[in-house]
Protein backbone atom coordinates (compact mmCIF):
# COMPACT_ATOMS: atom_id res chain seq x y z
CA UNK A 1 0.00 0.00 0.00
CA UNK A 2 1.19 3.40 -0.84
CA UNK A 3 -0.57 6.09 1.51
CA UNK A 4 -3.51 3.83 1.62
CA UNK A 5 -4.00 3.22 -2.01
CA UNK A 6 -4.69 0.09 -3.13
CA UNK A 7 -1.79 -1.52 -5.25
CA UNK A 8 -1.39 -4.45 -7.36
CA UNK A 9 1.94 -6.40 -7.32
CA UNK A 10 3.05 -7.96 -10.06
CA UNK A 11 7.34 -9.04 -11.31
CA UNK A 12 9.23 -8.32 -13.55
CA UNK A 13 13.50 -8.91 -14.32
CA UNK A 14 15.24 -5.89 -13.86
CA UNK A 15 18.35 -5.22 -15.47
CA UNK A 16 20.61 -7.35 -12.93
CA UNK A 17 18.35 -10.20 -13.59
CA UNK A 18 16.76 -10.05 -10.32
CA UNK A 19 13.04 -10.32 -9.99
CA UNK A 20 11.70 -6.79 -8.43
CA UNK A 21 8.37 -6.53 -7.28
CA UNK A 22 6.81 -3.71 -9.12
CA UNK A 23 4.14 -2.24 -7.68
CA UNK A 24 0.93 -0.90 -9.63
CA UNK A 25 -1.00 2.36 -7.88
CA UNK A 26 -4.98 1.88 -8.50
CA UNK A 27 -7.45 4.19 -8.18
CA UNK A 28 -10.62 3.02 -6.49
CA UNK A 29 -14.03 4.10 -7.90
CA UNK A 30 -16.16 2.18 -10.36
CA UNK A 31 -17.41 5.41 -12.29
CA UNK A 32 -17.51 6.51 -15.78
CA UNK A 33 -14.98 8.97 -14.71
CA UNK A 34 -12.54 7.04 -12.41
CA UNK A 35 -12.95 4.36 -15.58
CA UNK A 36 -11.71 6.98 -18.08
CA UNK A 37 -8.85 8.34 -15.88
CA UNK A 38 -7.61 4.65 -15.43
CA UNK A 39 -7.00 4.77 -19.07
CA UNK A 40 -6.13 7.75 -19.29
CA UNK A 41 -3.32 6.86 -16.56
CA UNK A 42 -2.10 3.93 -19.01
CA UNK A 43 -2.09 5.73 -21.87
CA UNK A 44 0.35 8.66 -20.03
CA UNK A 45 2.46 6.24 -18.03
CA UNK A 46 3.96 4.61 -21.29
CA UNK A 47 5.26 8.45 -22.55
CA UNK A 48 7.52 10.80 -20.77
CA UNK A 49 5.46 13.93 -21.44
CA UNK A 50 4.78 16.40 -18.92
CA UNK A 51 1.54 16.25 -17.22
CA UNK A 52 -0.27 18.99 -16.04
CA UNK A 53 -3.08 17.47 -12.88
CA UNK A 54 -6.28 19.96 -12.14
CA UNK A 55 -9.00 19.65 -9.76
CA UNK A 56 -10.29 20.77 -6.03
CA UNK A 57 -8.51 20.06 -3.12
CA UNK A 58 -8.61 16.45 -2.12
CA UNK A 59 -9.79 14.65 -5.66
CA UNK A 60 -6.69 12.82 -5.63
CA UNK A 61 -4.22 14.47 -7.44
CA UNK A 62 -1.27 13.26 -5.73
CA UNK A 63 -2.94 9.55 -6.50
CA UNK A 64 -2.92 10.23 -9.95
CA UNK A 65 0.73 11.41 -10.38
CA UNK A 66 1.52 8.47 -8.11
CA UNK A 67 -0.12 5.95 -10.58
CA UNK A 68 1.39 7.38 -13.86
CA UNK A 69 5.01 6.90 -12.02
CA UNK A 70 4.53 3.30 -10.95
CA UNK A 71 2.65 2.12 -14.31
CA UNK A 72 5.66 3.54 -16.55
CA UNK A 73 9.21 2.77 -17.20
CA UNK A 74 10.33 4.54 -14.42
CA UNK A 75 8.73 2.69 -12.18
CA UNK A 76 11.51 1.30 -10.26
CA UNK A 77 12.96 4.88 -9.82
CA UNK A 78 12.03 7.37 -7.75
CA UNK A 79 9.04 9.60 -7.14
CA UNK A 80 9.77 12.63 -5.20
CA UNK A 81 7.41 15.06 -4.36
CA UNK A 82 7.45 18.05 -3.80
CA UNK A 83 5.32 20.76 -2.09
CA UNK A 84 5.87 24.47 -3.81
CA UNK A 85 3.16 25.93 -0.92
CA UNK A 86 4.60 24.50 2.31
CA UNK A 87 8.06 26.17 1.60
CA UNK A 88 9.88 29.43 1.68
CA UNK A 89 11.12 30.41 -1.91
CA UNK A 90 15.02 29.96 -0.71
CA UNK A 91 13.92 26.86 0.91
CA UNK A 92 11.77 25.33 -1.75
CA UNK A 93 14.93 26.70 -4.58
CA UNK A 94 17.41 24.34 -2.34
CA UNK A 95 15.05 21.52 -1.82
CA UNK A 96 14.39 21.35 -5.77
CA UNK A 97 17.82 21.72 -7.09
CA UNK A 98 20.26 21.29 -4.29
CA UNK A 99 22.77 23.52 -2.18
CA UNK A 100 26.56 23.47 -2.04
CA UNK A 101 28.30 24.00 1.42
CA UNK A 102 28.66 27.26 2.75
CA UNK A 103 25.74 28.74 0.52
CA UNK A 104 23.56 30.17 2.99
CA UNK A 105 24.31 30.33 7.36
CA UNK A 106 22.95 26.28 8.18
CA UNK A 107 24.43 24.76 4.82
CA UNK A 108 27.32 22.41 7.00
CA UNK A 109 27.46 20.62 3.59
CA UNK A 110 26.41 20.20 0.04
CA UNK A 111 23.32 18.49 -0.18
CA UNK A 112 21.54 17.27 -3.47
CA UNK A 113 17.77 18.28 -4.49
CA UNK A 114 14.83 16.52 -5.37
CA UNK A 115 15.54 16.65 -8.80
CA UNK A 116 18.75 14.91 -8.42
CA UNK A 117 17.86 12.13 -6.49
CA UNK A 118 14.93 11.36 -8.97
CA UNK A 119 17.20 10.98 -11.52
CA UNK A 120 15.70 8.74 -14.06
CA UNK A 121 12.36 9.08 -11.78
CA UNK A 122 10.04 11.64 -11.68
CA UNK A 123 9.37 14.68 -9.65
CA UNK A 124 5.99 15.91 -9.01
CA UNK A 125 5.72 19.26 -8.60
CA UNK A 126 2.48 19.74 -6.41
CA UNK A 127 0.85 23.02 -5.91
CA UNK A 128 2.71 24.52 -8.77
CA UNK A 129 0.87 27.37 -8.39
CA UNK A 130 1.81 29.01 -5.13
CA UNK A 131 5.66 29.26 -6.35
CA UNK A 132 6.88 32.93 -6.91
CA UNK A 133 7.91 34.41 -10.44
CA UNK A 134 11.48 34.00 -9.72
CA UNK A 135 10.99 30.01 -8.91
CA UNK A 136 8.73 29.53 -11.58
CA UNK A 137 11.73 31.46 -13.70
CA UNK A 138 14.48 28.51 -12.26
CA UNK A 139 12.01 25.52 -12.85
CA UNK A 140 11.43 26.88 -16.63
CA UNK A 141 14.96 27.18 -17.42
CA UNK A 142 15.79 23.30 -15.85
CA UNK A 143 12.98 22.41 -18.47
CA UNK A 144 14.80 24.09 -21.00
CA UNK A 145 18.25 22.96 -20.46
CA UNK A 146 18.02 20.03 -17.61
CA UNK A 147 20.68 21.02 -16.11
CA UNK A 148 21.24 21.64 -12.15
CA UNK A 149 21.75 25.02 -10.99
CA UNK A 150 22.67 24.12 -6.99
CA UNK A 151 22.17 27.06 -4.45
CA UNK A 152 25.79 28.81 -4.08
CA UNK A 153 27.35 26.90 -6.89
CA UNK A 154 28.80 28.70 -9.92
CA UNK A 155 29.35 27.49 -13.51
CA UNK A 156 27.53 24.56 -14.83
CA UNK A 157 25.80 22.43 -13.29
CA UNK A 158 24.41 18.23 -13.84
CA UNK A 159 22.15 17.35 -16.57
CA UNK A 160 19.57 15.07 -14.91
CA UNK A 161 16.59 12.55 -16.85
CA UNK A 162 13.28 13.37 -14.58
CA UNK A 163 9.75 13.21 -15.78
CA UNK A 164 8.09 16.30 -14.44
CA UNK A 165 4.19 15.80 -13.26
CA UNK A 166 3.04 19.00 -11.95
CA UNK A 167 -0.70 20.00 -10.09
CA UNK A 168 -2.58 22.66 -8.92
CA UNK A 169 -5.77 23.61 -7.32
CA UNK A 170 -5.63 26.96 -9.29
CA UNK A 171 -6.86 28.11 -12.20
CA UNK A 172 -3.36 28.91 -14.15
CA UNK A 173 -4.46 30.38 -17.62
CA UNK A 174 -6.13 32.82 -14.48
CA UNK A 175 -2.91 33.59 -12.78
CA UNK A 176 -1.34 34.21 -16.29
CA UNK A 177 -3.79 37.21 -17.29
CA UNK A 178 -3.13 38.30 -13.34
CA UNK A 179 0.42 38.13 -14.01
CA UNK A 180 1.38 35.91 -11.40
CA UNK A 181 1.96 32.66 -13.39
CA UNK A 182 4.28 32.59 -16.44
CA UNK A 183 2.83 31.72 -19.75
CA UNK A 184 5.92 30.26 -21.06
CA UNK A 185 6.10 27.51 -18.11
CA UNK A 186 2.12 26.99 -18.53
CA UNK A 187 2.78 25.92 -21.72
CA UNK A 188 6.00 23.68 -20.75
CA UNK A 189 4.09 22.21 -17.99
CA UNK A 190 0.37 21.77 -20.01
CA UNK A 191 1.95 19.12 -22.37
CA UNK A 192 -0.80 16.57 -20.94
CA UNK A 193 -3.57 17.88 -19.08
CA UNK A 194 -5.12 15.59 -16.34
CA UNK A 195 -8.64 16.99 -14.77
CA UNK A 196 -9.66 14.84 -11.86
CA UNK A 197 -13.09 15.45 -10.70
CA UNK A 198 -14.86 16.60 -8.17
CA UNK A 199 -16.21 13.85 -6.13
CA UNK A 200 -19.87 14.91 -6.11
CA UNK A 201 -19.74 14.70 -9.98
CA UNK A 202 -19.09 10.72 -9.35
CA UNK A 203 -20.82 9.80 -6.12
CA UNK A 204 -21.07 5.84 -7.02
CA UNK A 205 -17.69 5.99 -6.18
CA UNK A 206 -18.54 6.92 -2.68
CA UNK A 207 -19.37 3.75 -1.30
CA UNK A 208 -16.43 1.83 -2.61
CA UNK A 209 -13.90 4.23 -0.98
CA UNK A 210 -15.99 4.78 2.29
CA UNK A 211 -15.50 0.84 2.68
CA UNK A 212 -12.23 0.66 1.30
CA UNK A 213 -11.29 3.26 4.00
CA UNK A 214 -13.07 1.25 6.42
CA UNK A 215 -11.58 -1.86 5.80
CA UNK A 216 -8.40 0.49 6.13
CA UNK A 217 -9.07 2.01 9.34
CA UNK A 218 -10.22 -1.22 10.86
CA UNK A 219 -7.97 -3.88 10.01
CA UNK A 220 -5.85 -5.47 11.55
CA UNK A 221 -8.25 -6.02 14.65
CA UNK A 222 -8.14 -1.91 15.48
CA UNK A 223 -11.77 -2.26 15.46
CA UNK A 224 -15.31 -4.00 16.00
CA UNK A 225 -17.23 -2.21 13.43
CA UNK A 226 -18.20 -4.27 10.44
CA UNK A 227 -19.89 -2.02 8.05
CA UNK A 228 -21.65 1.20 7.58
CA UNK A 229 -25.87 1.23 7.87
CA UNK A 230 -27.64 1.43 3.94
CA UNK A 231 -29.34 4.79 5.64
CA UNK A 232 -25.52 5.90 6.64
CA UNK A 233 -24.33 5.08 3.13
CA UNK A 234 -27.17 6.89 1.32
CA UNK A 235 -26.23 9.74 3.56
CA UNK A 236 -22.45 9.63 2.92
CA UNK A 237 -23.32 9.33 -0.87
CA UNK A 238 -25.82 12.46 -1.22
CA UNK A 239 -23.52 14.80 0.60
CA UNK A 240 -21.69 17.70 -1.18
CA UNK A 241 -17.78 16.78 -0.53
CA UNK A 242 -16.42 20.28 -0.44
CA UNK A 243 -13.07 18.52 0.62
CA UNK A 244 -13.72 15.57 -1.97
CA UNK A 245 -11.69 12.04 -1.27
CA UNK A 246 -9.66 13.32 1.57
CA UNK A 247 -12.68 15.00 3.68
CA UNK A 248 -13.91 11.05 2.89
CA UNK A 249 -11.20 9.96 4.38
CA UNK A 250 -10.95 11.86 7.46
CA UNK A 251 -14.57 11.34 8.31
CA UNK A 252 -14.44 7.44 7.97
CA UNK A 253 -11.36 7.97 10.38
CA UNK A 254 -13.03 9.86 13.03
CA UNK A 255 -16.07 7.70 12.98
CA UNK A 256 -13.49 4.53 13.49
CA UNK A 257 -12.34 5.85 16.51
CA UNK A 258 -15.41 7.36 17.75
CA UNK A 259 -18.26 4.49 17.39
CA UNK A 260 -18.35 2.31 19.62
CA UNK A 261 -20.82 -0.52 18.29
CA UNK A 262 -20.62 -2.71 14.63
CA UNK A 263 -22.22 -0.42 12.47
CA UNK A 264 -21.67 3.06 11.45
CA UNK A 265 -25.39 4.33 11.71
CA UNK A 266 -27.12 7.39 10.62
CA UNK A 267 -27.13 8.90 13.83
CA UNK A 268 -23.22 8.90 14.17
CA UNK A 269 -22.79 11.41 11.03
CA UNK A 270 -22.33 15.11 12.01
CA UNK A 271 -25.51 17.28 11.46
CA UNK A 272 -23.40 18.65 8.40
CA UNK A 273 -23.75 15.42 6.60
CA UNK A 274 -27.17 14.47 7.95
CA UNK A 275 -28.60 18.10 6.76
CA UNK A 276 -27.68 17.60 3.46
CA UNK A 277 -29.04 13.72 3.13
CA UNK A 278 -32.32 16.04 4.40
CA UNK A 279 -32.54 18.30 2.06
CA UNK A 280 -31.45 16.31 -0.89
CA UNK A 281 -33.92 13.00 -0.02
CA UNK A 282 -37.12 15.79 -0.23
CA UNK A 283 -35.50 16.26 -4.23
CA UNK A 284 -35.32 12.62 -4.29
CA UNK A 285 -32.02 12.20 -5.94
CA UNK A 286 -31.06 8.64 -6.93
CA UNK A 287 -28.20 6.62 -5.85
CA UNK A 288 -26.89 4.59 -9.49
CA UNK A 289 -25.59 1.39 -7.72
CA UNK A 290 -26.36 -0.52 -4.65
CA UNK A 291 -23.10 -1.26 -2.06
CA UNK A 292 -22.32 -3.64 0.27
CA UNK A 293 -23.23 -2.54 3.63
CA UNK A 294 -20.85 -4.97 5.03
CA UNK A 295 -17.48 -6.40 4.63
CA UNK A 296 -14.87 -9.03 5.63
CA UNK A 297 -11.08 -7.95 6.91
CA UNK A 298 -8.15 -9.25 5.87
N1 LIG B 1 -9.54 7.22 -6.38
C1 LIG B 1 -8.93 7.06 -5.20
N2 LIG B 1 -8.71 5.84 -4.70
C2 LIG B 1 -8.11 5.66 -3.50
N3 LIG B 1 -7.69 6.66 -2.71
C3 LIG B 1 -7.88 7.91 -3.15
C4 LIG B 1 -8.48 8.18 -4.42
N4 LIG B 1 -8.53 9.52 -4.60
C5 LIG B 1 -7.96 10.04 -3.52
N5 LIG B 1 -7.57 9.09 -2.64
C6 LIG B 1 -6.95 9.30 -1.32
O1 LIG B 1 -7.47 10.53 -0.82
C7 LIG B 1 -6.46 11.31 -0.21
C8 LIG B 1 -6.33 12.62 -0.98
O2 LIG B 1 -5.81 12.35 -2.28
P1 LIG B 1 -4.60 13.20 -2.88
O3 LIG B 1 -3.61 13.56 -1.84
O4 LIG B 1 -4.10 12.45 -4.08
O5 LIG B 1 -5.43 14.48 -3.33
P2 LIG B 1 -4.95 15.90 -3.85
O6 LIG B 1 -5.84 16.26 -4.96
O7 LIG B 1 -3.48 15.83 -4.12
O8 LIG B 1 -5.25 16.78 -2.58
P3 LIG B 1 -4.69 18.25 -2.19
O9 LIG B 1 -5.25 19.20 -3.20
O10 LIG B 1 -5.25 18.44 -0.82
O11 LIG B 1 -3.20 18.15 -2.23
C9 LIG B 1 -5.19 10.46 -0.26
O12 LIG B 1 -5.07 9.75 0.97
C10 LIG B 1 -5.44 9.51 -1.42
O13 LIG B 1 -4.73 8.31 -1.27
MG1 LIG C 1 -1.92 17.02 -3.23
Amino acid sequence: MIDGVAESSSSRISPIGAIRPRSHVQLTGRSAEVTALEQEIDRVARSDAKVLITGESGVGKEIVARAIHSRGPRANHVFAPVNCAGLPETLLESELFGHVKGSFTGAYRDKPGKLETAHMGTIFLDEVGEMTLRMQGLLLRFLETGELQKVGADGSGRIVNVRVIAATNRDLRDMIKQGTFREDLFYRLNVIHIVVPPLRDRREDIPVLANQFLAQFTGAGRSSITGISPEAMKALTEYSWPGNVRELENVIERLVVTVSGSTIGVEHLSSEIRAYDAVLLRRSVNVVAPWPTTFTNG
